[in-house]
């Protein structure tokens, strides 16, 4: 029993190493375990003689408590050091800044839109919208645009896999939808993205238009000039902009016309318009003697581009944040 003293020396100093849970668990086996170092020593124990045994017994038994101690000590220990680790992984510091949220901003575009709109509004016109896939019929035909029509191949069409369908070329359909479910007086804009094959510094494949429509008993070519007059001296703040009418073509409106806005000692243009076709209001059931009116078309995108001084469209697609950013 001598090497009693030794055992738990060995013992608590293997444990005071072990900083892991399982392998502390089985070096107690090694020491408690059913054929561990003390199991084999209480079979000694048996042998001894009579008169030893008290004492020796009180040594062995004082020897297992010393390592049992230890053994809950280090199981203590352990667990406290993992505690503590996790507490250190997750800790959080309550004293630092926020992350906060981007603050994000409108589209150039969008901001057009919205002013158009509102200016628009003022005026006692409605906003509409229609489908950007649309038929033949509502994109062409029904806007006085029949089959062989030669107006047809001014719009590079992009057609629908199947050909019945195809990416709206201008806004000029949501007039017929409109007037379709609306009976006249109507009086309405019609924003929203257009598709062509074309794509350079100044055409998009997807760019915007703002359709307009006013058809009343009375509405004539005045009220037109009138009104875009209104809005584009309105929308670039500048009462001394200019607008001309420029006689032209568009196969729903008779007599059309481009219209172009002063800037500089130039004439830009930025859409079309005219008196709607009788065709058009009688493809829509419109008595087309008792109502007359006047449409256009205009291009926000450009008028983007002019009230910015943004000389390349295609910024306006690219979604380059150093771009957009500036205008928020
Ligand atoms: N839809 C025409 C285009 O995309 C623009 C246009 C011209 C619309 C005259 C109109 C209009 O409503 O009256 O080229």
């Amino acid at each position: 029993m001598q090497d009693v003293d030794a055992i738990v020396q060995e013992a608590l100093a293997l444990f005071a190493g072990i900083a892991d849970a399982d392998e502390l668990e089985r070096a107690k086996a090694r020491y408690l375990g059913k054929s561990g170092v003390l199991a084999e020593l209480n079979k000694g124990l048996g042998r001894l003689p009579p008169a030893e045994r008290p004492v020796t017994g009180s040594r062995f038994n004082a020897a297992k408590d010393r390592i049992e101690t230890a053994l809950a000590e280090q199981r203590e220990r352990i667990q406290a050091r993992k505690l503590e680790a996790r507490l250190a992984e997750e800790a959080l510091d309550v004293t630092l800044p926020g992350r906060g949220l981007g603050v994000g901003g409108l589209h150039p575009v969008t901001r057009t839109m919205q002013r158009i709109e509102t200016l628009f509004r003022s005026l006692g016109f409605e906003v509409a919208h229609g489908p950007e896939i649309e038929t033949d019929y509502y994109n062409f035909t029904a806007l006085n645009q029949p089959e062989n029509h030669p107006a047809r191949s001014m719009h590079d069409t992009f057609y629908l896999a199947g050909g019945k369908h195809l990416l709206r070329t201008h806004t000029s359909p949501i007039q017929i939808h409109y007037m379709e479910t609306h009976r006249p007086p109507v009086k309405l804009i019609a924003p929203g993205r257009v598709y062509r094959v074309d794509s350079d510094a100044t055409h998009s494949p997807m760019f915007h238009q703002v359709e307009g429509l006013w058809i009343d008993e009375r509405v004539t070519f005045a009220n037109l000039k009138g009104v875009l007059i209104d809005f584009l001296r309105h929308f670039f703040e500048r009462e001394d902009l200019e607008v001309r009418f420029r006689p032209s073509f568009f196969p729903f409106t008779e007599p059309s016309a481009e219209i172009d806005m002063s800037f500089g000692d130039a004439w830009l243009e930025i859409g079309g318009a005219g008196m709607v076709h009788p065709n058009v209001l009688r493809n829509v059931n419109v008595d087309s003697e008792r109502y007359q009116g006047f449409a256009f078309g205009l291009g926000p995108d450009r008028l983007t581009m002019l009230r910015y001084g943004v000389n390349d469209l295609r910024l306006f697609f690219e979604n380059d944040l150093r771009f957009l950013k500036q205008f928020n």
